[in-house]
């Protein structure tokens, strides 16, 4: 399977959504970044406009959760439109009972990470969940540099999803650029956030096009 390009709208014009939006048609998901200024010290956006995202995006939802209190918020993410819903590993109280609900809400359930969590706890989860997201900087903002030492744990994840035997995403989400995206890719990722490489360009589509490219060599 070809990476996959999920451009993150945080680092969009959010006064332009609809137009920054239609200039990411060649991606495969839009990331979707809520924060609530407790789990990060942000705060960026609710189901109102998910909602409307949703309406008007030319791709699916990959909705990102940095939210404390995910149990009670993330299934309203997914009534919202969202194609995928992922919430914090640090931020559930029950995460199998909420990994459940969702998929019962018809969404991909993913499972984040900041950059100091362990992956090693969700890996004997994999029945449940659709996808493991390493966050490869702090979560909060965009523009950060990548963090080199998250790789092997993308690794680490990597090995386990092949020796269970499981189809689970791993999605990385921080510092993703046409110079980092090589070696997250060999370290074993096959979903690629990337928001001020993919809005900074001169050319947003191309800029989506290249990064496939040289993940998938
Ligand atoms: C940060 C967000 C990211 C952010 C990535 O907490 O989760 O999705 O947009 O931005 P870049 O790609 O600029 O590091
Ligand atoms: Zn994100």
């Amino acid at each position: 399977m070809s990476a996959l390009i999920n451009p993150s709208i945080l680092s969009a014009d959010f006064v332009n959504l609809e137009r920054d939006l239609g200039r990411i048609a060649a991606a495969d998901f839009v990331h979707v970044d809520v924060m609530d200024n407790h789990f990060v010290p942000n705060l960026t956006l609710g189901p109102p406009v998910v909602r409307r995202i949703a309406e008007v995006s030319p791709v699916p939802l990959d909705v990102h959760l940095m939210i404390e209190d995910a149990d009670r918020w993330a299934p309203t993410y997914a009534e919202a439109g969202a194609a995928s819903v992922t919430f914090h590993a640090e931020a559930a109280q029950a995460p199998v009972r909420l990994a459940r609900e969702l998929r019962g809400a018809g969404v991909r359930v993913g499972v984040a990470l900041r950059p100091a969590s362990p992956v090693e706890p969700l890996l004997d989860l994999l029945a449940e969940i659709d996808m493991i997201l390493v966050m490869t900087v702090e979560p909060g903002f965009g523009g950060q540099s990548f963090i080199e030492g998250t790789l092997p744990k993308i690794r680490r994840a990597r090995r386990a999803v092949a020796e269970a035997g499981a189809d689970t995403w791993i999605q990385v989400d921080g510092g993703v650029s046409r110079s980092t995206i090589g070696r997250i890719a060999e370290a074993g990722a096959n979903v690629f956030v990337a928001g001020s490489a993919v809005y900074g360009a001169p050319d947003v589509a191309a800029e989506i096009v290249a990064l496939r490219e040289l993940a998938d060599q």
